[in-house]
């Protein structure tokens, strides 16, 4: 039996220790698989260096990173450095068949790259097929040295931790079990101790927990019992701080909390569990780990937590309400107040006929009615190159034929074609892009991840989007800033970027089973003048297919 293990959520103590000024950052990624046991199995599984959740990068804003990654496996291999901007630097973005070739075994590859303007919690992960179920790990960018944090009572010799969370099951939808930190916690069978992450605070301190959704399916809340967590940072920008008991993350997102050890010594679990509110088969167990007060013994039970229900639409949506940019005069929103290009996509699920396909049809989904097609060379090569055949420049700015996208249950076939058919934006030009959700088979939420850059949320509701009444409501002084954005069940979500980072960019939904039905595009973003606006010559080692 093959089991996938769902990375959601990992958890991992560090010290920040002042680094020496090192500028570069250097790590051996070793990709090989290794026995791991979990409820009662062991199983192979694909890790960097042996490890689940994978190493750590740690880097400090500036510093330059290069990552060898050498493949010992039998798979194919890539690695998305997630939400890194890689300015002009595509060929270190990672997206298989995307900005580069499949690393083949045997084979390494360096990726190189800077890190600019960006401090906060990305993370890692496998950019290839369901391989980042177990191939992810957290990158932690702190600010250059000296730089203290905008938040007085944080500062770099206090003890931080990083939490990011695993989840691990079978896809698509049953899953055995998500997981903290690689393990699902004492709720699941054969998990006491060994398999139940365990995070020591000492009383009085305060600590920094890194989130990290690396699940491949599932939106999560997350909770503490008896401590309220204060929102500092999502997709390593800092954000208005604001205190909750529990909070949202979708997958490939990322939140640092701040959390103080104040209550009674004891012990209490964290928690986490999906957010679903569509009619859409979903794994509901509780994964947890346990937030342990020094020289508590371990045979006291820890209270759990309360989390909102699966379908708590309402927490949702408060939840994202609170979400603001910092916006300072130090770390401004330099939010598009024109936009020089509109684009409205609608998010289709679907079945098409499959003649090898037991039951005649196959699920789909797609991007204004298109279902995006893999190639089988690198699209930054072939936009660099100059290669022809290989995509088209002609992915419609909105759907062909405009419906009630979010009315009744819609299975009527809309003629969904299938195509690498890739959208062109003008350099330094500023994009609006609504992302429409439809009621094709049914409304879901979608996690959207644009690789390249870090957009601005303006503006999320519930139904059709109305071009007329909603950008009225837009928020343009401090909406948040990240790279990965739910779009709500049967809702829109508007974003704006500034297309200055020259390229070709994926954008797909962080659900890996939907990018695998094909809900996914990219962007080629034009060079502008001279080559320091230019995208980077390829490195000599760049993988070939
Ligand atoms: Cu985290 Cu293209 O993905």
């Amino acid at each position: 039996m093959i089991v996938f293990y769902f990375t959601i959520v990992a958890i991992s103590v560090s010290l920040l220790l002042p680094s020496a000024e090192a500028a570069v950052k250097k790590y051996q990624f070793d990709v090989v698989v290794k026995n791991v046991s979990r409820l009662c199995h062991a199983k192979p599984i694909v890790t960097v260096n042996g490890r689940y959740p994978g190493p750590t990068v740690y880097a400090r804003e500036g510093d330059r990173v290069i990552i060898n990654v050498t493949n010992h496996a039998q798979y194919n291999m890539s690695i998305h450095w997630h939400g890194v901007k890689q300015l002009r630097n595509g060929w270190a973005d990672g997206p298989a068949y995307i900005t580069q070739c499949p690393i083949q075994s045997g084979n390494s590859y360096s990726y190189d790259f800077n890190i600019t303007g960006q401090r906060g919690t990305l993370w890692w992960h496998a950019h290839i097929l369901w391989l980042r179920a177990t191939v992810h790990g957290a990158l932690v960018i702190m600010p250059p040295l000296g730089v203290p944090y905008p938040f007085p009572w944080w500062n770099a010799d206090v003890e931080s931790i990083e939490n990011q969370g695993n989840t691990l099951g079978l896809p698509p939808n049953m899953s055995d079990a998500h997981t903290i930190n690689g393990k699902p916690g004492p709720l699941f069978p054969c998990s006491q101790d060994k398999h139940t992450y365990a995070l020591e605070v000492e009383w009085g301190k305060t600590y920094l927990l890194r989130i990290v959704n690396a699940a491949l399916n599932d939106e999560l809340f997350f909770a503490i019992a008896g401590h309220n967590m204060t929102v500092v940072e999502i997709d390593a920008v800092y954000c208005k701080p604001f205190t909750t008991d529990a909070l949202l993350i979708a997958p490939g997102q990322t939140t640092n909390v701040i959390v103080r050890a104040n209550r009674a010594p004891g012990r209490y679990f964290m928690a986490t569990r999906p957010f679903m509110d569509a009619p859409v088969p979903v794994d509901n167990k509780t994964a947890t780990a346990i937030l342990q007060y020094k020289g508590v013994p371990t045979t006291i039970l820890p209270l759990l937590p309360r989390l909102p229900t699966p379908n708590d639409t309402d927490f949702a949506g408060a939840y994202l309400d609170k979400l603001r940019s910092l916006n300072t005069p130090q770390f401004p929103a330099n939010v598009p107040l024109t936009v020089d290009r509109r684009l409205f996509y609608t998010i289709g699920l679907g079945m098409n006929p499959c003649a090898s396909c037991v039951n005649g049809t196959r699920l789909t989904a797609s991007l204004n009615n298109i279902t995006f097609v893999m190639p089988t060379i690198g699209l930054l090569q072939a936009h660099y190159f100059g290669i022809k055949g290989v995509f088209r420049l002609d992915f419609p700015d909105k759907p062909v034929t405009a419906f009630n996208y979010t009315g009744a249950p819609l299975t009527a076939n809309l003629g969904t074609s299938k195509g690498t058919r890739l959208s062109k934006v003008a350099f330094n030009s500023t994009v609006e892009l609504v992302l429409q959700d439809t009621n094709l088979l049914t409304v879901e939420s979608h996690p959207f991840h644009l690789h390249g850059y870090n957009f601005f949320v303006v503006g999320r509701g519930i139904g059709n989007f109305d071009p007329a009444k909603d950008p009225a409501k837009f928020n343009l002084v401090d909406p948040p800033e990240r790279n990965t954005v739910g779009v709500p069940t049967g809702g829109w979500t508007a974003i704006r970027f500034r297309a200055d980072n020259p390229g070709v960019w994926f954008m797909h939904c962080h659900l890996e089973l939907h990018t695998t039905w094909g809900l996914k595009m990219a962007f080629v973003v034009d060079n502008g003048d001279g080559p320091e606006q230019s995208v980077l010559p390829p490195p000599k080692d760049l993988p070939l297919c």
